[in-house]
């Protein structure tokens, strides 16, 4: 028996030696552990032998011996699988760049940028304010005192420590009066919001851009020469505008001055209520309580102000008509506009 062991551990080295798979080894496995397999048969041959005791330890040996082989055989191949596919998977390469995707940007920008472009080349300056403001700079130091009926026109967003989210931007007129005095010419883009139900063209968050020009001798005429030139550099057409008197405590007299519709033609469509105008961009000469209220001494200094709807103007300049669209994230809309 002893010889027949030492033949199968040999021949078993042998046939190990050229299994190259795991189906291989667990047939080689079968073979010789298996129910009808070599070890099995040397045990149903143990009672023949002359001594048990020996022959039983030499067929365990055999057993412990094909089983460790055929785990460290098996452990061999699953480790050279991996090398081989780690050395087949492609090879990282740091130079080679990523395809790029370029976003595009939001039309409300483009359109800012060109508004502030007229501006600049008027001899403005671009100011940036709070989103968040108190009651005296929305609303108080607007000429609008607490309780006025005038607040019913902005519903507005308030926080629980009384501030609030800027209706307009005209909550930056007081600081920024305060900041340069007169002369100054400023406009200061900014978000507004206001607790308003949506439609087609009424949003609660939406673009103005607000504009102040104070100085000596400042009329109705300079404020009409500066609404029509930024009208006619950022549509590059003419278009039909109408000015009629407007009501805001801030501004005395004031206006809204209104575009013909660009959607419909002037016909009437969702876009401007039916009424084939939209309002544009409520303007006025500066209140002297507002002006006052800033520092502006109001025996020498006048001014006007203008509150331009930058979302509105973006719909009419670009044929966006419905208002949503713009905060709707829809990257299919948006990326029809001029790459970065
Ligand atoms: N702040 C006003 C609004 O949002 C617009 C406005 C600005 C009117 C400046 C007159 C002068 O309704």
């Amino acid at each position: 028996m002893q010889i027949k062991i030492e033949e199968l551990k040999k021949s078993f080295a042998d046939a190990l030696a050229l299994a190259g798979s795991a189906e291989a080894l667990e047939a080689l496995r079968v073979e010789y552990l298996g129910k009808k397999g070599h070890v099995a048969g040397l045990m149903s041959q143990l009672r023949f032998a002359e001594d048990k005791k020996v022959a039983g330890q030499l067929i365990n040996g055999l057993k412990t011996y094909v089983e460790g082989e055929i785990e460290r055989a098996g452990e061999e191949l699953r480790a050279a699988a991996i090398a081989a596919k780690v050395r087949s998977a492609k090879k990282y390469n740091p130079t080679l760049r990523f395809p790029e995707e370029h976003g595009s940007y939001h039309p409300i920008t483009l359109a800012t940028r060109e508004v502030e472009e007229v501006f600049i080349s008027m001899g403005f300056t671009i100011e940036n304010y709070d989103e968040i403001v108190d009651d005296y700079k929305c609303f108080e130091a607007l000429n609008i005192p607490k309780h006025h009926p005038a607040r019913d026109m902005q519903d507005t967003y308030y926080l629980d420590n009384g501030q609030l989210l800027k209706t307009h931007t005209s909550a930056a007129q007081n600081y920024i009066m305060k900041k340069y005095g007169a002369p100054l010419r400023a406009i200061f883009p900014g978000r507004c919001f206001r607790n308003e139900s949506t439609d087609a063209c009424h949003e609660n968050t939406f673009f103005q851009l607000e504009g102040m020009m104070i100085d000596e001798n400042i009329s109705i005429s300079n404020l009409i020469y500066f609404m029509k030139t930024m009208l006619s550099e950022v549509f590059h057409r003419d278009v039909k505008v109408r000015l009629r008197p407007g009501f805001f405590p801030f501004v005395e007299p004031g206006f809204e001055l209104d575009i013909s519709c660009e959607i419909c033609g002037g016909e009437g469509c969702p876009s401007c209520k039916n009424s084939g105008w939209l309002e544009l961009c409520p303007c006025g000469m500066i209140h002297p309580n507002v002006l006052r209220e800033g520092g502006i001494d109001t025996e020498k200094y006048s001014g006007f102000a203008f509150g331009l709807g930058l979302t509105r103007l973006a719909m009419m300049k670009y044929g966006v008509k419905d208002i949503r669209d713009f905060n709707s994230g829809n990257l299919k809309a948006l990326s029809q506009f001029e790459s970065i």
